[in-house]
């Protein structure tokens, strides 16, 4: 596995074109899942620079930090509040243009303009959730809503993303 990530391409998409691979190169041979779900965050900032990327992931009725990117944040989020627990209940991902335009979001950092919550969906259950945040509005679209998408399924699918007592 090479250790340095190279991008090259300006735009988002063939951003994500060149992420999968490496992504793919950095997670599918490592049975830790604490050390994928570390580098996975720091392949998702180095390739797009985003302010904080990180995971919750359920324990019971809340959801509770994993291996992030970026500033300090609040450890446990219950069930259906904030963006993270409303990807939870819903079941699907949650796009936020600007956060304070959505009721119930909970601000871990002031600086914190827009949002991306993706659920981890294994064998029809959220497990838990990875939540990206820009400093910028409304940075998150489609695009970036199906390529997550994708690299989230295929990472808990086909890698070792999620602790054991979250893969039964
Ligand atoms: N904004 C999230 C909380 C987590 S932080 O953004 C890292 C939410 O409303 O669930």
């Amino acid at each position: 596995m090479a250790e340095t990530l190279f991008f090259s391409s300006t735009s988002k998409d063939k951003r994500y074109a060149e992420l999968l691979p490496q992504l793919q190169a950095l997670i599918e041979t490592e049975e830790n899942p604490i050390a994928n779900m570390a580098n996975f965050c720091a392949a998702l900032k180095e390739a797009f620079g985003w302010f904080w990327i990180g995971f919750y992931m359920v324990a019971g009725e809340e959801l509770i930090l994993g291996p992030f990117q970026g500033p300090v944040a609040c450890t446990r989020i219950a069930k259906s509040k904030g963006v993270c627990g409303t990807a939870w209940a819903q079941e699907k991902t949650i796009l936020v243009e600007d956060v304070e335009a959505f009721p119930g979001h909970i601000a871990c950092s002031a600086l914190s303009k827009s949002e991306i919550v993706v659920p981890l969906i294994k064998n029809g259950a959220v497990i838990g959730v990875l939540d990206i945040d820009s400093t910028e509005l409304a940075t998150f679209d489609l695009l970036d809503q199906t390529q997550l998408e994708k690299i989230c399924q295929w990472s808990v699918s086909y890698t070792h993303l999620t602790l054991p007592t979250n893969r039964e």
